[in-house]
């Protein structure tokens, strides 16, 4: 295991970073959990616990991607996502640190949820916080198209505009995420076990990618399982497959998409619209663990790492990684329909 990682982590370290997250995050068993559950050892590793911006997954993407904005001298990061985006609330936060300006096209109508809390709390309100300029955008189903039409118009306006893709999610995003495997090779290593399988949350993609990558070239005995928060199964899988293989392409290593694993079936009825067993998830998981998950990506990754579990696919005594991928400023977003849920 140690010569993989070693080999791994040599071709990652060729890729400079800006330096926006503290390494490695913690991994921590969940006792009262696995015990409730009655299966494997679930562990977390807590890759919501950077220490800047409430934490989560886009950063360690970040930390690589914005490296070429800074070596070209761009002055303005130039993303999108909805208004609970995650994603734009860690691309304003890097721009503050890093002295950019961020331009963000928050797109209107992907999630019906015209709730005053949805359109102005959570992480819409700590863009502003963080100094973003926000471009109101019609969904029209195309992820990046407005984006790079924002980052042209600030261009000619004079700006030096960096586009961040949707999700952060590229080949380079892929690469610099893979990154969170490494440290749990070590971390599992050290804790003296071999986890069966690495469970996380799949959107745009560039997640899986980094996952199911790092997973083939650290620890090629452990399944690399995502879950579809999308309800689009087939897009995901086929932007995660394009972004492993970009990213192997890069880092001049193997990769098999066909050990790539998808599991859909816990996205309730659309993206960021809560379903019963995501509260399921996160009540225990906050009440039995004391962990904040978020309702659009993190509840349902562990109501599909639950939902495993009740159909048998890890036998008790075994271990099973589940990567917390940030998202707690919109748990406040969603508290209408939090409550109404969990209310007697
Ligand atoms: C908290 C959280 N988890 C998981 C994901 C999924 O990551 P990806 O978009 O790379 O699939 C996101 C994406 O926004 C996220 O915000």
């Amino acid at each position: 295991m140690t010569s993989l990682l070693d080999n791994f982590t040599a071709r990652l370290s060729k890729f400079p970073s800006v330096g926006l997250v503290d390494v490695p995050t913690p991994l921590r068993p969940m006792p009262r959990l696995s015990e409730h559950l009655g299966g494997p050892n679930i562990w977390i590793k807590r890759d919501d616990a950077t220490h800047i911006s409430s934490g989560g997954n886009k950063l360690r993407k970040l930390d690589r991607v914005l490296y070429t904005a800074v070596e070209q001298g761009c002055d303005t990061l130039v993303s999108g996502g909805v208004p609970q985006s995650n994603s734009q609330r860690q691309v304003a936060t890097a721009a503050a640190i890093l002295g950019l300006d961020a331009a963000l096209c928050v797109f209107t109508g992907r999630v019906e949820n015209d709730s005053v809390l949805y359109q102005n709390s959570g992480n819409i309100v700590l863009n502003t916080l963080f100094g973003a300029t926000l471009y109101p955008t019609p969904w029209a189903g195309d992820r990046n198209g407005p984006i790079k039409a924002l980052a042209e118009k600030l261009r000619a306006q004079g700006r030096k505009p960096f586009v961040v893709p949707y999700g952060v999610s590229n080949a380079m995003g892929a690469l610099s995420y893979s990154s969170v495997i490494a440290e749990i090779a070590a971390q599992t290593d050290e804790a003296g076990i071999m986890p069966k399988a690495i469970i996380a949350a799949s959107g745009s993609g560039g997640t899986q990618a980094g996952v199911s990558l790092g997973v083939q070239a650290c620890l090629p005995d452990t399944a690399a399982i995502c879950i579809d928060v999308d309800a689009d199964a087939a897009r995901v899988m086929a932007d995660a497959v394009q972004y492993a293989g970009e990213a192997a392409t890069l880092l001049d290593i193997d990769f098999d998409p066909g050990q790539m694993r998808l599991e859909s079936g816990y996205s309730g009825e659309a993206y960021g619209i809560i379903a019963p067993s995501t509260v399921e998830a996160m009540t225990l998981c906050a009440r039995l663990e004391g962990v904040i998950l978020d309702p659009v990506y993190t509840g349902k990754a562990l109501a599909g790492l639950i939902g495993l579990i009740r159909a048998g696919e890890f036998a008790r005594g075994e271990d099973v990684v589940f990567i917390h991928t940030g998202g707690a400023p919109a748990t406040f977003a969603y508290a209408d329909v939090i409550n109404d849920a969990l209310s007697p």
